[in-house]
């Protein structure tokens, strides 16, 4: 049989490096044989890929999707823009609506600036905080995107060597790095930019208060990266989920249903040094993406998204746990209800195998995911009923 996703992949390797735009989209021999290379169409929770094979989809397109695919209100305020026009030699009127909108679903922040993607929004948070202590070191917690501020945790011929110096990587969770980090470099820290909770772990609110008082009692800023957690654990993301409030804050997924966007906000003492440092960019005033935001933030406004999100999560992931106890299958579910991950009870290869075997069964099988299970406000309690029964089957296949 003659794979369209195979051969369209060996097209898009001739013309594109990796043959995709993105690291996690890439289609790497990794065992995972079954798993779609390309996706043509998605609609609600369901894609479809280029052999005409129907996934119910638990990636949400790495995030962004928090609504749903093709979600018609959203998509009707873009064809609406549309006929004004994407962009424009002067500003839009509707950068101001759209920031009025967001400041007032995330409630904590008074400023807010647009940018297009996660990597920009978390490095102007870091430019801010630089430009206001004039101050050049940086603690930081989990992934912010590939700038080279920040591209230090893999290999990354191309950064210059001389930057390291300024970024300390503490992990998440590990409160003596963050005051050995404090204690050597604290009156030199700009910043300390943090990803409020790691997805593979449970959320550490002591973790991240100790992150603000230390953050205070220097005059360090305390960055939330929201890029993942923003708009998904609630309206005002993880600051309404853990109760603890940032300086500043990075948003991208989750905020426009899959349109480019990404927005970094905060209080206006931060916010402001905008004024003695130049942050700007051609497309971040772009009138479809804002255009987005405005209908996602209206249904948040309207509909219970985030209760439908925790609580679908919530069963998906108690369903997850049933299976493993009635089939023995060695893994627990971490993290939050709104993306709970499989935790293998084994290490390395053998949990590498299980997790092969599982996903070539459930990618044959029409399930979309990786260890993260995302929910949108499209999946339907059939689409989760039926999610459960295909894991079900194909853990005891595996077994
Ligand atoms: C927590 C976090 N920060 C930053 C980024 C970078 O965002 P982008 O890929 O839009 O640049 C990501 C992307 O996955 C992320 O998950």
């Amino acid at each position: 049989m003659t794979s369209k996703n195979l051969s369209h992949l060996e097209r898009a390797r001739r013309t594109i490096p990796w043959g995709t735009q993105t690291f996690a989209k890439r289609h790497e021999r990794d065992g995972m044989d079954q798993r779609p290379a390309f996706i043509k169409r998605a609609k609600g929770c369901r894609m479809w890929d280029l052999d005409d094979r129907e996934f119910i989809d638990y990636r949400v397109a790495l995030g962004p999707i928090i609504l749903g695919y093709q979600y018609e209100e959203v998509d009707a305020a873009v064809r609406k823009q549309m006929e004004l026009g994407t962009l424009f030699s002067m500003s839009s009127p509707i950068e101001a609506v759209a920031a009025e909108k967001i400041l007032s679903t995330i409630g904590w922040a008074e400023k807010i600036r647009f940018m297009k993607t996660g990597a920009d929004a978390s490095t102007c948070c870091v430019r801010l905080a630089r430009s206001r202590t004039k101050r050049d070191h940086i603690l930081s917690v989990g992934y912010h995107g590939y700038h080279d501020w920040f591209a230090f945790p893999w290999p990354n011929p191309g950064v210059p060597e001389s930057l390291k110096q300024y970024v300390h990587d503490v992990d998440y969770g590990d409160i003596e790095e963050i005051d050995r980090v404090f204690s050597e470099f604290g009156n030199e820290l700009a910043a300390a930019i943090t990803v409020p909770i790691e997805w593979h772990m449970n959320p550490d609110k002591a973790f991240i208060q100790h992150l603000r008082n230390k953050c205070t009692e220097y005059g360090t800023a305390l960055i939330f990266d929201e890029i993942l957690t923003g708009f998904r654990l609630g309206k005002a993301g993880a600051v309404e989920y853990l109760g603890i409030q940032p300086d500043m804050a990075a948003f991208a997924k989750g905020m426009a249903n899959g349109y480019p966007l990404s927005a970094f906000a905060g209080s206006s003492e931060w916010m402001d040094t905008l004024n003695q440092t130049v942050i700007t960019t051609t497309y971040a005033g772009e009138t479809l993406s804002l255009a987005a935001a405005c209908a996602v933030m209206d249904v948040f406004d309207k509909e219970p998204v985030h209760e439908y999100i925790a609580k679908t999560g919530k069963t998906l992931r108690q369903g997850f746990e049933e299976i493993f106890k009635e089939t023995g299958f060695p893994a627990t579910m971490t993290g939050v209800d709104q993306g709970a991950v499989i935790n293998y009870n084994q290490a390395g290869d053998e949990a590498q195998k299980l997790n092969i075997a599982l996903f070539n069964k459930l990618y044959s099988k029409g399930i979309f995911a990786n260890e993260q299970w995302f929910i949108s406000y499209s999946h339907q309690p059939d689409d989760i009923q039926q999610t459960l029964e295909i894991i079900h089957q194909s853990i005891r296949e595996i077994l």
